[in-house]
């Protein structure tokens, strides 16, 4: 594709996003740009001892791998965050549920739109300055967004006019999620094995987390808003897209990001039984995380009267 022409590029950097300021990265040479607490893979190929096959190009597997997961996450993060929960609160103030929302519920999701395009700007410029001091080139990921494409498959389940009201629903769990993991990422600083991973990487998720803690409670109090004023013949008919959406999330978190991995160790081997290994390895040690995020999504349907 062509690229952008620098004058345009120069007359980008006058757009208001551009007078708040970025987190500067500084990578120290033994420090890591993702937790190790967040990519099991390091452990395996640190356990099992593995070294790339001859003719690889890559030079340090942990930092290799550690920056693709850091491009991965935060990729998938601005994707998730531009496309579905801007989309949902976009919804908010245009009136386009069968609940209609007063002034300050549309004031405060248009907050969120800006909030998440900040975010999403943060994400990417922080993929851009990971490449440009390590050198490491992301490798393409082939697949879309895994939340999205769940989102998707069970809306599928939901009759057609009700599509919308389930973009709502769906981008309401997602943004408490969201805050839950950011709580738990933050709470794992301090494992032994994160003592190595750059503050940068630390920086960027306090600060998303302080908007997202909001984000969260909004998303809270518009789906009991919403939940409680539908009709009965609507929850009836959302109720089992929900319930399947729970189980696929669910199982997409506890079986960790398979095609991520798949996708990681290619390039580090030919050999089947490793990759597999690898994936195997990953699921069992994301175990309790994914149990933690499961409870906490149905907590939140509860407390939101939705499976009550
Ligand atoms: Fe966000
Ligand atoms: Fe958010």
């Amino acid at each position: 594709m062509q690229s952008i022409p620098d004058a345009i590029l120069d007359w980008s950097k006058v757009a208001s996003i551009h007078n708040k300021k970025l987190i500067p990265l500084t990578l120290e040479k033994h420090q890591d740009i993702f937790p190790i607490s967040s990519q099991p893979v390091i452990k395996y190929i640190e356990q099992k001892q593995i070294t790339h096959e001859a003719g690889c190009e890559i030079k340090d597997l942990r930092s290799w791998v550690l920056a693709q997961s850091f491009y991965h996450y935060f990729s998938e993060l601005a994707a998730l965050e531009s496309r579905l929960i801007c989309n949902a609160n976009a919804g908010i103030v245009s009136d386009s549920y069968t609940v209609k929302f007063d002034h300050n519920f549309k004031q405060i999701a248009s907050s969120i739109i800006i909030d998440e395009g900040y975010h999403s700007f943060c994400a990417l410029d922080a993929v851009r300055q990971v490449e440009e001091q390590t050198g490491i080139k992301s490798v393409k990921m082939l697949k879309k967004n895994c939340a999205e494409q769940i989102f998707v498959n069970c809306r599928r389940l939901v009759e057609h006019r009700y599509w919308n009201d389930f973009t709502l629903v769906i981008a309401s769990i997602l943004e408490a999620i969201l805050a839950k993991d950011l709580d738990l990422c933050l709470r794992a600083r301090n494992k032994i094995e994160n003592k190595n991973t750059s503050g940068y990487f630390y920086l960027l998720q306090e600060n998303h987390f302080r908007d997202e803690s909001r984000h969260s409670c909004f998303a809270l109090l518009t789906l009991e808003a919403f939940w409680e004023n539908i009709t009965d013949e609507e929850r009836t008919n959302l109720l089992p897209a929900i319930h399947e959406f729970v189980e696929q999330y669910s199982n997409f978190v506890s079986f960790g990001d398979a095609e991520f991995i798949k996708q990681v160790m290619a390039p580090i081997s030919n050999d089947q039984t490793v990759i597999d290994g690898a994936i195997e390895f990953c699921q069992h040690d994301r175990k309790q995380e994914a149990r933690q995020i499961q409870v906490s999504m149905l907590n939140m349907l509860n407390q939101t009267r939705v499976f009550c």
